[in-house]
């Protein structure tokens, strides 16, 4: 996951994946507390995703930051430092996790999301999808347009502080060239990310996993 990730954001990007002893890799107080009422398993992919993002800003010269989090869950990463966390669990029930860390002068926010490349449900398919976005009834498309659009909101929504509805942006996806196109059609992104304007992206499906992941550009 390391390497895919790697290859979608470029070298200039710090990723790092779970590593064996993660589960009990030490958090400080205020980490802790931010899951002290979680269930088990949330504990957990909290500790790992934390445990890979300590990891990546080490490699950027930065330990003992306390990896907060914002009332709307997105990570307080340090002054100049942009980021994203992902966890999801692979086809052998495996917890996987990947974090990714820049500095501003490299991107302005980064995205990143891993998802079972499974169908998405039935249920969603009409909620995540634009009409048209995907051919009717195919869930495997709509699982992917699914993982591009949570990575994308990781990447706009600590620049806008906006909630994005899935309705409120269209995408096009090639899985051949492992790119996408993520436009705003409504004006929900207010004037960071209005109606029209497009961010682009990589996404690639490996091992059961789809993986999608975009830099926004220094000074998006
Ligand atoms: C926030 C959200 C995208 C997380 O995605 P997910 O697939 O459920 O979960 P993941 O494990 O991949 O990612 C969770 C991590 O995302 C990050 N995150 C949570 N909220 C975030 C936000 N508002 N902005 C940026 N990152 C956020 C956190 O690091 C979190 O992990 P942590 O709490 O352990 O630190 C999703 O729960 C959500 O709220 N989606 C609705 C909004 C949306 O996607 N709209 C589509 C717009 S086109």
């Amino acid at each position: 996951m390391r390497a895919a990730f790697e290859n979608l954001l470029g070298t200039r990007v710090i990723v790092e994946s779970d590593h064996p002893g993660d589960e009990s890799a030490p958090l400080s107080d205020a980490e802790t507390a931010l899951v002290a009422r979680a269930v088990d398993s949330r504990r957990r992919e909290f500790r790992v995703g934390r445990a890979c993002a300590h990891r990546a800003l080490a490699r950027l010269g930065i330990a003992g930051h306390t990896i907060g989090a914002h009332p709307e869950r997105d990570p307080v990463w340090p002054d100049g430092i942009v980021g994203s966390i992902t966890h999801t669990v692979d086809c052998g029930g495996r917890l996987r996790c990947v974090a990714a860390v820049a500095p501003t002068r490299v991107a302005a926010g980064i995205g990143i999301d891993a998802e079972p490349s499974t169908p998405l449900d039935d249920d969603l398919m009409a909620l995540v999808c634009r009409p048209g976005e995907v051919a009717s009834g195919d869930r495997d498309a709509a699982k992917v347009v699914f993982c591009v659009k949570e990575a994308l909101y990781k990447a706009i929504f600590p620049l806008t502080r906006r909630f994005l509805e899935f309705s409120d942006v269209s995408t096009t996806v090639s899985l051949a060239d492992g790119t996408f196109t993520a436009r705003a059609v409504t004006g929900a992104g207010g004037p960071r990310f209005p109606e029209g304007r497009s961010v682009h992206g990589g996404v690639v499906v490996l091992d059961g996993l789809v993986l999608a992941s975009l830099r926004l550009p220094p000074g998006f």
